[in-house]
């Protein structure tokens, strides 16, 4: 799966089972299964993520599934985006240490950064929120025709059944549950795609952004 970055995954992984469980990044439970639910669980998130486009991985934490999508896809731009400190300390310095130069991290909440980070084609989460809260997240960081790639475990069906409604509303047109790693994972990984159309976050928000752009500026909430 890692092909010749084997070794840098290698050096992920150890310090995912030493600073990050010494610092509280990742329960000292999922040491010996880091490979399969984590690593591995995350890194087959690349079949379906497109050739060379910008990706934000929304609440990376430790980074994932940003780390493991970075090893295996050299052609991503990604912007690892996270909220606490620790971890963003974390993932800089992981970035640094495995000289992952297409790999950014941003501090910041993914409904603070709007406006500032610039929209990406793909936004990828897992473990952040459920479906409708991290779709109202993540939706709006996007370019038109983006997409946002969740990983979701059993419950991916019904929480886009019960997300309809707020996909709609923010401009999203298509949805589907994909799984994916056959041959890599087994169970296989489960991806919620939702594709966006020409506004993303909604129309509303799109003529927002529109002007903004057109005054460069934001006007800041009291
Ligand atoms: C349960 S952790 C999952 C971390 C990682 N994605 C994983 O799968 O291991 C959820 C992460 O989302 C981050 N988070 C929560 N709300 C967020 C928001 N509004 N914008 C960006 N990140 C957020 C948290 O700080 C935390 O690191």
């Amino acid at each position: 799966m890692f092909g010749e970055l084997f070794p840098e995954a290698v050096r992920y992984a150890e310090l995912l089972a030493d600073a990050g469980v010494k610092r509280g990044l990742i329960g000292p439970r999922e040491v010996p299964r880091l490979w399969e639910r984590h690593l591995l669980n995350c890194a087959v998130l690349s079949e379906v993520v497109p050739e060379g486009v910008t990706v934000c991985d929304v609440g990376s934490g430790a980074g994932l599934p940003g780390i493991p999508l970075a090893l295996v896809r050299p052609d991503l731009k990604i912007t690892l985006l996270e909220p606490l400190l620790r971890r963003t300390n974390f993932l800089q310095e992981v970035v640094e240490l495995l000289g992952l130069d297409h790999v950014t991290v941003v501090r910041g909440r993914a409904e603070e950064v709007l406006g500032t980070l610039q929209p990406v084609q793909v936004v990828t989460a897992r473990a952040v929120a459920p479906l409708d809260r991290l779709a109202g997240w993540g939706v709006p960081l996007l370019k038109p025709y983006g997409e946002m790639l969740a990983l979701k475990g059993d419950t991916a069906e019904e929480e886009l059944h019960g997300a309809r409604a707020a996909l709609s509303k923010l401009g999203v047109v298509e949805t589907e549950v994909l799984q994916v790693g056959e041959g890599v994972v087994d169970p296989l990984s489960t991806v919620v795609r939702v594709v966006v159309g020409e506004s993303p976050g909604g129309v509303r928000f799109a003529a927002k952004r529109a002007k903004a752009a057109r005054t460069g500026r934001t006007r800041r909430r009291r």
